[in-house]
């Protein structure tokens, strides 16, 4: 049970001891109060989870109490009693916070339908809280003492104060996805909800939607209506990550969001208005697709009023030994095996590596090698797998000569190119996509054109196609 504690607020004592009568038999906690002042009385003094208010009270108006109780931090859901059974209040009563109404006289399973509603309400809430401390987990930390490392911490704690829109420009694997979620974290509006769209993983045709929502029957197959992210995250903050991804239509619309924070759902002509901070991120050069007509130029201004940049992890090597030694813990922990440190060898082998994707590399290349490594004790070289960048790179029999003499064709080298790529990225075709320099929708065109099939929406799934 989500709902423990109810306070009764009713001055009709034969309304009051049946309400209070029949909660009591369904075992919750109940407050019984007459007045106005008594209701304060008991909520100032503890925490309740549902507040039944008459509207006309001895001391006062019902809807007083409740417009109070809107303004507390730790609010419980308000239900109204009205023995008017005006449309009108009852639209006053929700408009101004309540959770739902009850018209006198109403019977035991009115009551239980509105409790039922109450307890579900109140589950989602403790979920919603439950995953938003999740993610100030310590998986989510910036790791990293290097200057430039410093650099950014300072930024993010200036940028989080404030309510301005954020572009995170970077290449693949260098955290900018954590960049956002540290300013998130540390900005004012860090209780409320965080919500990440990846631009890049959406099929263009349900872009909007996801966005912005839709009415019910706006296309085939919308059976009901549906609240978009930027809905979802009123009050709160939404990452839109992968921004470079958004075709030019959508762009025009999230413009009119970014400057009018208004948006009507797909197939409505409702004008919604929605308060919401935008933190956005690329690792495509977005200046390079404003100047090639990719990207609008006023979007981009709009997204970029802070702009930061996460700098490569070859530009900060010497975060490497660090970050290293962290993810061999916690991948020890991870898959229970003893690792007691890294081999000055495996350091130097570390230090010397480009990182080509970056952070995400690092992390992959030492979850191997904690595997690799097993109970041996430390982490050596071999275990890292790291070849000379050469060896390592894509295609790398590139001069496109077969062992006989005859020549690879062009299709025959970009798909092998693809595939060297998407094999170094661990089948992770975003990855692969970005140090491709291609949009990941021509990656998986590509990729469903060898496989002869079409495309589909199946971004999550890296697995390399057969
Ligand atoms: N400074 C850091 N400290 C700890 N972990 C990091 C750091 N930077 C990146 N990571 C880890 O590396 C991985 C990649 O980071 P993230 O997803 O934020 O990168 P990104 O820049 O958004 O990449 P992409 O452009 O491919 O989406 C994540 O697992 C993240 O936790
Ligand atoms: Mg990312």
């Amino acid at each position: 049970m989500s709902i423990e504690k109810i306070v009764v607020l009713e001055d009709d004592a034969i309304v009051r001891k049946n309400l209070e009568t029949y909660l009591r038999r369904r075992h919750y906690d109940v407050a019984a109060a007459e007045t106005i002042a008594d209701a304060q009385d008991y909520l100032s003094r503890d925490n309740f989870d549902v507040v039944f208010v008459d509207v006309r009270l001895p001391d006062g108006d019902g809807t007083d109490l409740l417009k109070q109780i809107q303004s507390r931090p730790q609010k419980p859901l308000v239900v109204m009693m009205t023995g008017f059974g005006s449309v009108e209040s009852a639209v006053d009563c929700m408009k101004n916070g309540a959770f739902d109404y009850l018209i006198k006289p109403f019977s035991n399973e009115q009551i239980e339908v509105t409790l039922r509603k109450a307890e579900e309400f109140t589950q989602l809430l403790n979920v919603n809280r439950y995953l938003s401390q999740e993610t100030s987990d310590s998986e989510y930390d910036l790791l990293g003492r290097s200057p430039a490392m410093e650099n950014l911490r300072q930024l993010i704690r200036k940028v989080a104060r404030t309510q301005a829109t954020v572009l995170i420009q970077g290449e693949s694997g260098t955290g900018k996805e954590l960049v956002a979620r540290a300013i998130y974290r540390e900005s004012s509006r860090s209780a409320a909800p965080f919500i990440r769209v990846n631009c890049a993983a959406i099929p263009e045709n349900l872009i909007e939607s996801e966005f912005f929502g839709h009415e019910r029957g706006a296309f085939t197959g919308a059976l009901n209506k549906r609240e978009g992210r930027f809905e979802l995250a009123h009050g709160g903050t939404i990452l839109l990550d992968e921004i470079s991804e958004v075709s030019p239509s959508v762009q025009a619309k999230l413009l009119r969001v970014l400057q009018e924070r208004e948006l009507e759902r797909v197939g409505g002509n409702r004008t919604i208005k929605v308060d919401v901070r935008v933190i956005a991120t690329t690792n495509r050069n977005l200046e390079q697709s404003v100047e090639k007509k990719e990207f609008r130029q006023d979007l981009f201004f709009r997204l970029s009023v802070v702009p930061i940049r996460v700098p490569a992890l070859r530009e900060r090597i010497e975060d490497v030994p660090h970050l290293a030694e962290e993810f061999m813990r916690r991948f020890s922990r991870k898959h229970g095996v003893n690792v007691k440190g890294l081999t000055d060898g495996a350091v130097n082998a570390l230090k010397n590596h480009s990182w080509p994707g970056n952070v995400r590399e690092l992390q992959n290349v030492i979850e191997r090698a904690v595997i690799l490594c097993e109970d041996s004790g430390m982490l050596e070289p071999d275990h890292l797998g790291l070849g000379s960048d050469d060896q390592n790179a894509p295609g790398s029999d590139s001069a496109g000569a077969v062992g006989d003499g005859s020549f690879h064709t062009l299709a025959e080298l970009e798909k092998r190119h693809i595939f060297g790529a998407l094999e170094r990225c661990k089948g992770n075709r975003t990855h692969a996509a970005k140090i491709l320099d291609v949009s990941i929708r021509t990656l998986r065109n590509k990729l469903h054109e060898y496989n002869g099939t079409s495309p589909k929406s199946d971004e999550t799934k890296s697995t390399l196609p057969e």
